[in-house]
C-alpha cells in the first residue's frame, strides 16, 4: 500500500513594511475606494532591502520545521514555487536548502506563476506516495514589488511581498492530501507576463526602456478566465477525492481579488463564511498567498485535525489548479529539534564548503 502525504508542518514570513491604498494613491493615479472596492485590497507588505525571495522563503521554511519538529536534515526534497526567483538559476530552492542546511534534500524551482503552490503541493504529495521520499518542503515565496512597474496603475495596485511553507510526511495512516488537479492553457500566456529578461527577449536597454521587464497583465480577461475556472476546478478535486461540497469545512483560494473569491464561492453554492480571505491586509503575494492564509486560517482556529481543506488557485501560463487535503497537523514524537542550533550548523556548513572549494581551486590551480 502507498504511503499518504501528510500536512504536518506550516509557516509564514511577511515583510514588515506596510503599502496602504493612500501611499499607493500617491504613486499613481489611484484612490482607497477605487482599489478597495475592485480588489478588496486594503495593504500589502514591501520586503525591505535586505528581505528577498530567499530570506523570506528562509524564514517560512524554519517556522513550518518548527512545526513539523523536524531536522532539516530529514528532508528529502524542496520545492519553491515563485513567479520572482532571485535568479534564471541557480534556483531559490538551491538557496534555501542551503541557508537551512538540509545537504540530503533535492532542490528545484517551480513555475507555475500564482497556481504555483497547487502544483508544489501535487507534486511533493506524488513524491511522497510512489515512496520514494518520506519528507518534502514546499514553499510559496514572492518579492513581487520588484517585478512590479510602479507606474502602472493597473498592477501595482494588487502585488504584494510575502512567503508560507508547507511540510510533508509519508505516513500509512489515511488522510493528508487526497486528490488534486493541475490545469493550464498557454494559448493566454500574453495576458499575463514577464515579456523580458528570459531568453526569447534578453535583458537590454531596449527592454528596459519599453518596460518589457515589469509584470504585464490585461486585467479584464484574467478576471473573467478566474471566475470561470476556480469553481470548476475545486468541484474537479472534491469528486476526485469522492467527497461532496458538503464534507469540506474550508476553502483557502488564491487571494487576488475579494470579487474573484466570491464570484466562485457562489458558483459552488458555497457559504463565504467557510472560505479564508486574507488579501485585504497583504493583497496578492502570488505563490506565497494560500499557504499564507492557510497558517492564518490555523491561528484563527478556523482548521481542526480531520478537517477537508480545500485551496484552489488560477495564475499566468495560464495556469490552475485545486487540491483537497484532509488536515493532520504535526506527527506526535518525543523528540525535541532545536532548530536555532540547525540554522547555526547550517551557516558553518556554508561556509565551510565555500572554503573548501577555495582550497580545491588552489590546489588544482583554478583559485
Ligand atoms: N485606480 C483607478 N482607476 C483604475 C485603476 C486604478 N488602480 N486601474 C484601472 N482603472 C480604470 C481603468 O483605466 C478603467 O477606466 P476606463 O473605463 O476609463 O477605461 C476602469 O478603471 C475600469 O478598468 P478595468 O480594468 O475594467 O477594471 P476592473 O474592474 O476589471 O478591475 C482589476 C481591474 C482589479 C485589475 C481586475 O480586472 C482584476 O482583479 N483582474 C484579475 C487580476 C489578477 O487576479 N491577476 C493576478 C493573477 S495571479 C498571477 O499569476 C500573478
Amino acid at each position: 500500500m502507498s504511503p499518504h502525504a501528510h500536512i504536518t508542518g506550516w509557516g509564514m514570513s511577511m515583510p514588515e513594511k506596510i503599502l496602504t491604498n493612500a501611499d499607493i494613491s500617491k504613486l499613481v493615479d489611484t484612490n482607497d475606494e477605487w482599489i478597495l472596492s475592485r480588489t478588496g485590497i486594503r495593504e500589502r507588505r514591501i520586503a525591505n532591502d535586505h528581505q528577498t525571495t530567499a530570506s523570506l522563503a528562509t524564514e517560512a521554511a524554519a517556522k513550518a520545521l518548527r512545526v513539523a519538529n523536524l531536522r532539516p536534515d530529514d528532508l528529502d526534497l524542496i520545492i519553491v514555487a515563485t513567479s520572482s526567483p532571485e535568479h534564471i538559476f541557480p534556483a531559490t530552492a538551491c538557496l534555501v536548502q542551503d541557508c537551512i542546511g538540509a545537504w540530503k534534500a533535492g532542490a528545484f524551482d517551480l513555475s507555475a506563476a500564482c497556481t504555483g503552490f497547487i502544483y508544489a503541493l501535487n507534486l511533493g504529495a506524488q513524491a511522497i506516495r510512489s515512496g520514494s521520499l518520506e519528507n518534502a518542503l514546499i514553499i510559496g515565496s514572492e518579492t513581487l514589488s520588484r517585478l512590479i512597474n510602479w507606474k502602472d496603475r493597473g498592477t501595482c495596485i494588487l502585488f504584494g511581498d510575502g512567503a508560507g511553507a508547507f511540510v510533508l510526511q509519508a505516513s500509512d495512516e489515511p488522510g493528508g492530501v487526497l486528490s488534486a488537479v493541475m490545469r493550464s492553457d498557454g494559448s493566454g500566456g500574453d495576458l499575463l507576463s514577464i515579456p523580458a529578461g528570459g531568453s526569447r527577449i534578453p535583458t537590454s536597454v531596449e527592454s528596459i526602456n519599453r518596460g518589457l521587464h515589469y509584470i504585464h497583465m490585461n486585467g479584464r480577461e484574467v478576471f473573467r478566465f478566474a471566475t470561470r475556472v476556480m469553481a470548476q476546478a475545486t468541484e474537479e478535486a472534491v469528486t476526485a477525492a469522492q467527497l461532496s461540497m458538503k464534507d469540506v469545512e474550508l476553502i483557502i483560494p488564491h487571494q487576488a481579488n475579494q470579487r474573484i473569491i466570491e464570484a466562485a464561492a457562489r458558483g459552488l453554492s458555497f457559504p463565504m463564511d467557510r472560505v479564508m480571505v486574507n488579501l485585504d491586509r497583504y493583497g496578492n503575494t502570488s505563490t506565497a498567498s494560500i499557504p499564507v492564509a492557510t497558517c492564518e486560517a490555523f491561528e484563527q482556529g478556523r482548521i481542526k485535525p480531520g478537517d477537508h481543506i480545500v485551496f484552489v488557485g488560477f495564475g499566468g501560463g495560464l495556469t490552475w489548479g485545486s487540491a483537497v487535503a484532509q488536515w493532520t497537523g504535526p506527527f506526535p514524537t518525543r523528540r525535541r529539534v532545536r532548530q536555532r542550533r540547525y540554522r547555526r550548523l547550517a551557516r558553518l556548513r556554508s561556509l565551510f564548503m565555500r572554503l573548501i572549494r577555495v582550497i580545491e581551486g588552489f590546489i588544482w590551480g583554478r583559485g
